[in-house]
């Protein structure tokens, strides 16, 4: 079955069925491979995309709830990696290996969409979900407030 989505201001129809989960199709039809899968039971955010400006888990979204929405990708976050959060990611050197990373920053960039100046308890509410076994949870929230212009550094 065809399905119409709009990826990173891109349209695209994909044919698969309709509760293929959204990650599949990212990363094994459009090759998307920025986002990552994690658990794959939405328990660690490591899939994180924007729909319609939310941060949703890729992997429990299936393509027939995405379907005519605005989706966002950690490749379309900005045209040239240059966001706020991706600069004060590289000034920080928050990543350790890396695999949770695009994750947290759209979790993180969908918070600043609706908190742009967050309080700590802000950004652990939002950010609860993104686990990261390199334990950077620190460097995380660290980043967002820099990226927020709050210059908590
Ligand atoms: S892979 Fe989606 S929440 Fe873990
Ligand atoms: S940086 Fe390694 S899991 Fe988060």
């Amino acid at each position: 079955m065809a399905t119409q989505l709009t990826i990173n201001g891109r349209s695209t129809t994909v044919d698969a069925p309709p509760d293929t989960p959204l990650l599949w199709v990212l990363r094994d039809v459009l090759n998307l491979h920025g986002t990552k899968y994690g658990c794959g039971i939405g328990q660690c955010g490591a899939c994180t995309v924007h729909l319609a400006g939310q941060a949703v888990r890729s992997c429990l979204t299936p393509i027939s709830a995405a379907a005519n929405q605005k989706i966002t990708t950690i490749e379309g976050l900005s045209p040239n990696g240059q966001h706020p959060l991706q600069v004060a990611w590289q000034q920080i050197d928050v990543p350790q290996c890396g695999y949770c990373q695009a994750g947290q920053i759209m979790s993180a960039a969908a918070l600043l969409a609706k908190h742009p100046k967050p309080t700590d308890d802000q950004i652990d509410s939002a950010m609860n979900g993104n686990l990261c076994r390199c334990g950077t949870y620190l460097r995380v929230r660290q980043a967002i407030h820099q990226a927020a212009g709050q210059g908590k550094v």
